[in-house]
């Protein structure tokens, strides 16, 4: 079966490439469709974000599509910053913008209420454009106080992994592939996909 990923990020398609291997698929990218019309996030919860680029991309394309979407929630920000966290410092604020915001807003938390975490969300839907599956992953961590560690992007260098004591800007690649919110999601949509696959060659 051949799958449209909604997205043009090659790190995106690599990561799932890698996680959906040995199932009969086969993945393409947004990268390979130009002229796709961009989706816009405009949904209240990532699940929304989600199924809706999953729906339009099967509808335009025809194939069955794979979406995601995801952020970080800071519990005592009410879930803030969430499905804005891309835009959380304006639009054209840098991943560097967004932490420096957030460390600000939370000056005054004390360590105790500083518990965050990183959801991710991901829709399958069909070329008719009805959402067959869905999967969730989730990471607990605490916001730091300063910034840690020059890799990854976004939040990574606030967002501290509180078992390995270390931030996910201050991991390699594959630590914080094994236990992101991202991957967590990828490995039980991997699930369900292979028990849908089943279904529908049987
Ligand atoms: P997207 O839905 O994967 O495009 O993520 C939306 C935004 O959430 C990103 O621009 C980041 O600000 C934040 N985000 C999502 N996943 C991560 C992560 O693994 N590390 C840091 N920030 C993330």
């Amino acid at each position: 079966m051949k799958i449209l990923i909604a997205s043009a990020n090659p790190d995106k398609r690599a990561e799932m490439e890698q996680m959906l291997r040995g199932l009969p698929v086969e993945l393409v990218s947004l990268a390979d469709f130009p002229d796709a019309p961009e989706v816009q996030e405009t949904g209240e919860t990532f699940a929304q974000n989600a199924a809706r680029k999953a729906v339009e991309t099967a509808l335009y394309s025809g194939l069955h599509a794979v979406a995601d979407d995801s952020g970080l929630c800071v519990d005592v920000l009410d879930g803030a910053p969430g499905v804005e966290s891309a835009r959380y410092a304006g639009p054209r604020g840098t991943y560097r913008d967004v932490c420096k915001k957030l460390l600000r807003v939370m000056r005054y938390v004390p360590d105790g209420r500083r518990t965050a975490r990183f959801e991710c969300h991901i829709a399958f839907a069909d070329p008719e454009g009805d959402v067959r599956l869905t999967a969730r992953g989730v990471c607990e961590g605490t916001i730091t106080r300063q910034m840690r560690g020059g890799r990854g992007f976004g939040y990574d260098p606030v967002f501290l992994y509180p078992p390995a004591g270390k931030t996910f800007a201050q991991m390699v690649p594959e630590e914080k592939n094994k236990l992101s919110h991202r991957a967590r999601a990828i490995e039980e949509f991997r699930r369900k996909l292979e028990e849908f696959l089943h279904q529908e060659m049987a």
